[in-house]
């Protein structure tokens, strides 16, 4: 398995094993302790995570549920520390891509998890990007009224925003996410090793979510990545990247804190650059990767803050552009979209958002800039400003 791994992985694993890395344990605390939950991150870790259920009280027996392309790369060393910790382990496999997060997929897992004989005492760990720890949550949720959930996400996306706030669910062909649950994970173990088997298409995807932490809640972040936005293009060193990772997981982790179940509004500003992302994204029949659309949001969110005079450093939308360049995300949706064959008019975008969930009592929701590390949600935009920031922001 080693021969197929890239260079810059096996690099990182000999990096991990020479050196000796401390974890950072970070919490997340839901108002019932029997949600609240520890956050591993240590490079390094998949090796150590059998140990690490053990002494988080956790017995066997464990069904490992990850895609083949994961399984292919990283599932080896989680079934093996999880077997020299005494675990027996039964695998599955499921095949890569949104369009495996389906009720048809969960019922094939309550099936497989039943003739494997997992019982209530069972562990279920979700090893994978956010498509397999959504699916896999959901089905520790409702498998035999809910077992216990471990994960570990493989993805920058799921590190710093999937694994994180207890949501888990599965799609519709009506819709995206129509089906869920409240499941926390009893531990989530991020190995930042991991990252450098990570497609460069699926780190920009993450970033774009990470540049979105950094402006809602982490001004020395968003420092980071304006005063060096080429470093951040690419995987960079360890040390720089658990920083990183901290950081935006902190964001997260602080905000769904304040609102642990969505019911007071709170949670709602993890929606930057989203309004207009999900817009991009159904115009373009979702075809356009997630993080792109959220980085065209961004520029068009960041456009209307300072176009409703909100934006109190005017430099912003500039340097923001020059992030989202830097990290090889688009900007100007018009240019993006064609570059998907997509032609779409302001006016196409703002229908798009009319059936947008964060509608609420017939108008808008925008999150928009005050300045890096402040935002706030707004419910009074008129269409006609949202009309003319995307025009500013279309491009070519
Ligand atoms: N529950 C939540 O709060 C929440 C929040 C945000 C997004 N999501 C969900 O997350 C999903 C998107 O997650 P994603 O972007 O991680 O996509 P994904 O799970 O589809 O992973 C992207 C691709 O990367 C591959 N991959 C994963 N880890 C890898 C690694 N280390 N090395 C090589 N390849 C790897 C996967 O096989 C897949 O092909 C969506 O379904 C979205 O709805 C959920
Ligand atoms: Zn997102």
């Amino acid at each position: 398995m080693a021969l197929h791994l890239p260079r810059a992985c096996i690099l990182l694993e000999w990096a991990s094993r020479a050196c000796h890395k401390t974890m950072i344990t970070l919490h997340l605390r839901f108002p019932k302790p029997e949600h609240s939950h520890p956050i591993l991150l240590a490079p390094g870790l998949l090796d150590r995570c059998g140990a690490a259920l053990r002494e988080a009280g956790l017995e066997g027996p464990i069904a490992l549920v990850s895609d083949t392309t994961v399984a292919a790369y990283h599932g080896a060393r989680v079934r093996r520390s999880m077997e020299e910790a005494g675990f027996p382990v039964l695998e599955i496999l499921l095949p890569p891509g949104e369009k495996t997060k389906t009720l048809d997929t969960a019922a094939a897992l309550y099936r497989r998890l039943a003739r494997g004989g997992i019982g209530r005492d069972g562990v279920l760990i979700g090893l994978g990007g956010g498509v397999v720890l959504d699916l896999a949550g959901f089905v520790a949720a409702t498998y035999m009224r809910g077992i216990a959930l471990v994960s570990i996400p493989t993805t920058l996306l799921a590190m710093v925003d999937a694994a994180i706030g207890g949501k888990t669910g599965v799609d519709l062909p009506e819709g995206k996410n129509l089906v869920g649950a409240f499941h926390p994970p009893r531990l989530l173990l991020i190995d930042p090793m991991v990252l450098s088997t990570l497609p460069p298409a699926e780190w920009r995807n993450g970033m774009a979510e990470v540049v979105k932490a950094a402006l809602i809640g982490d001004a020395a972040l968003w420092q980071q990545l304006r005063d060096h936005p080429a470093r951040w293009a690419a995987m960079p060193e360890i040390e720089p990247l658990v920083d990183l990772l901290t950081r935006a997981i902190a964001v997260k982790v602080r905000i769904v804190e304040q609102d642990p179940l969505e019911t007071r509004g709170e949670r709602e500003v993890l929606n930057l650059g989203h309004t207009f992302g999900h817009a991009f994204e159904r115009v373009s029949g979702y075809r356009v990767p997630h993080g792109e659309a959220v980085a065209a949001g961004m520029m068009a969110a960041a456009a209307l803050s300072a176009r409703r005079g909100f934006l109190e450093e005017p430099r912003l939308f500039q340097d923001l552009e020059d992030v989202l360049r830097g990290l090889g995300l688009p900007t100007r949706w018009r240019a993006w979209l064609a570059r998907y064959g997509i032609d779409a008019s302001p006016e196409d975008i703002i229908a798009a958002m009319g059936t947008d969930k964060k509608r609420r009592g017939g108008r808008l929701r925008f999150i928009l800039i005050h300045r890096p590390g402040v935002v706030r949600v707004h419910s009074d935009v008129p269409d006609e400003a949202v009309l003319q920031a995307l025009e500013e922001t279309a491009g070519l």
